[in-house]
């Protein structure tokens, strides 16, 4: 679908957008464990709910729109991901996907790293007590400022992005009488997409320094040469909602020659590498993500057998999962506005939210998929495009998906698996207010970030 334009006013039907609906499920009370965080349950009556506590109680409590957040869920996938790279890797979160104070706490508590990729993020990790070598600092042009701030502050790697990155890391950690460990990010020449890979010599894109063309162990050159950093190894990051390995496969078996080159030029054994984040989840029932030990097996076995041939110590292996944590451990609850069936095409169903907090669907073309949470229903499927309330056609949260035929005003929706890079990426768009984030647990709910109010706009308005 093009990007460039869109239609303005309401689309019609002959310009609607092929529906990649499939079957309803046979019973659409079920809740897809896949889907779901850990602790959401439908009961004997139809009543959802999240850590112990019905949704209707959680929307009377905290108003809808709202992401609830599952504690439980969250903190077991940081576990899952720890114990599955075990003491010989490290697990940095990626903060992008979403950060606040509490999840920097919990991660700490995890025994997890985090990755930060601003000075907002830096600022949020270490006011929350994150210790600064346990964080990674990324970023394609990270200011003056925010470099001083990182090296200033002790992060335990920062990733280096460019060659005028290489100099400018190495002249404020001179400058500061410090001595900073770094990484290169590479462009290894594969693009990811979610259930297949393209490698390519070459890379058009903002990111890292390319291996093609030697660029990358110049890069490596200059950095070993400079007092100001401590090069501990090699990033690469290959893209985002994946679930073949193959591409991590490739761009493992690139990071190591490029290991293997450094040895032979320079004598030294780069003692790290990192192959970032990326790894898919569950948005519906027909995704099939892997677990967390699949992965550190698929990608440790990669990394030795790749290590052994080219004759070099297995070096640490980092990574940095976002989305694949705390993507499936929230919701998003909605109220149901309207309901406006359009003949022979689908029923529109609005909702009090939309692409404010959830853009995803309009930039990606994101699949997800809804359920009626607040009752049981037995009436037929009907198939349902899920809307938000913004002056605009493409604000969709959920093209496709069916909901029963008696859904009506009132009725609460939930949308599973909003943890990643929805509050993240939330806007204020039509003065929307950003809604809150709720983490649920052992029967208790507390708000870890809170509503956007109208005084909050009108305080940034000044006037
Ligand atoms: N490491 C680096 C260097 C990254 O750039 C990213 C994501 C990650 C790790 C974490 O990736 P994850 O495991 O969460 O996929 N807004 C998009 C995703 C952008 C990802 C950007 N970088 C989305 O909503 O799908």
């Amino acid at each position: 679908m093009s990007r460039s334009a869109h239609p303005a006013g309401p689309r019609h039907a002959d310009v609607l957008p092929e529906g990649h609906y499939t079957a309803p499920a046979a019973d659409l009370n079920v809740l897809d464990a896949k889907v779901w965080s850990r602790t959401v349950d439908r009961a004997a009556d139809g009543t959802v709910s999240v850590g112990g506590i019905e949704v209707a109680r959680l929307a009377e409590e905290f108003g809808t729109p709202a992401y609830f957040l599952d504690e439980d869920d969250f903190r077991a996938r940081c576990r899952a991901w720890r114990d599955a790279f075990g003491s010989e890797a490290d697990v940095f979160y990626a903060g992008k996907a979403f950060l606040s104070r509490a999840v920097v706490k919990w991660l700490r508590e995890e025994g997890l790293n985090l990755d930060v990729c601003s000075a907002g993020e830096l600022t949020t990790a270490l006011a929350a007590g994150m210790p600064a070598e346990r964080i990674a600092y990324h970023g394609n042009n990270k200011s003056a400022e925010e470099i001083e701030r990182a090296v200033e502050a002790g992060v335990g790697r920062i990733v280096l992005d460019s060659f005028q990155e290489i100099a400018r890391v190495a002249h404020t950690a001179e400058r500061l009488g410090k001595r900073q460990r770094v990484q290169i990010r590479v462009t290894v020449g594969v693009e990811a997409h979610t259930h297949e890979f393209i490698a390519t010599a070459h890379e058009d894109q903002k990111f890292g320094i390319a291996l093609a063309g030697g660029q990358a162990a110049e890069a490596v050159r200059r950095a070993l040469n400079l007092d100001g950093l401590e090069l501990i190894g090699i990033h690469s990051h290959i893209g985002s909602q994946i679930f073949d390995m193959a591409g991590f496969e490739v761009s493992a078996r690139r990071v190591v020659q490029l290991l293997a080159e450094v040895r032979d030029e320079h004598g030294v054994e780069l003692p790290e590498i990192d192959l970032g984040g990326g790894l898919g989840i569950a948005y519906t029932s027909d995704d099939d993500p892997r677990e967390p030990h699949e992965i550190a097996k698929a990608l440790g076995e990669i990394v030795t057998r790749e290590c052994e041939s080219a004759g070099l110590a297995t070096p640490r292996i980092s990574v940095e999962p976002g989305r694949a944590i705390v993507g499936p451990t929230a919701f998003t609850l909605y109220r149901v506005g309207t309901v406006k069936p359009l003949e022979g095409l689908r029923t529109y169903v609005s909702v009090d939210g939309g692409m404010s907090d959830n853009i995803r669907t309009a930039l990606y073309d994101a699949e997800y998929t809804v359920a009626l949470v607040s009752r049981r229903s037995d009436a037929e499927p009907m198939l349902v495009r899920v809307v938000g309330k913004h002056c605009e056609s493409g604000d969709i949260v959920v093209k496709d998906a069916f909901l029963p035929a008696d859904l009506a005003p009132g009725d609460l929706i939930a949308v599973p698996a909003t943890g990643a890079y929805c509050r993240s990426m939330a806007s204020n768009y039509n003065h929307a207010l950003r809604p809150p984030v709720v983490a649920v647990k052992d029967g208790e709910a507390r708000v870890i970030v809170r509503r956007e109010t109208e005084e909050d706009l009108l305080r940034l308005d000044v006037g």
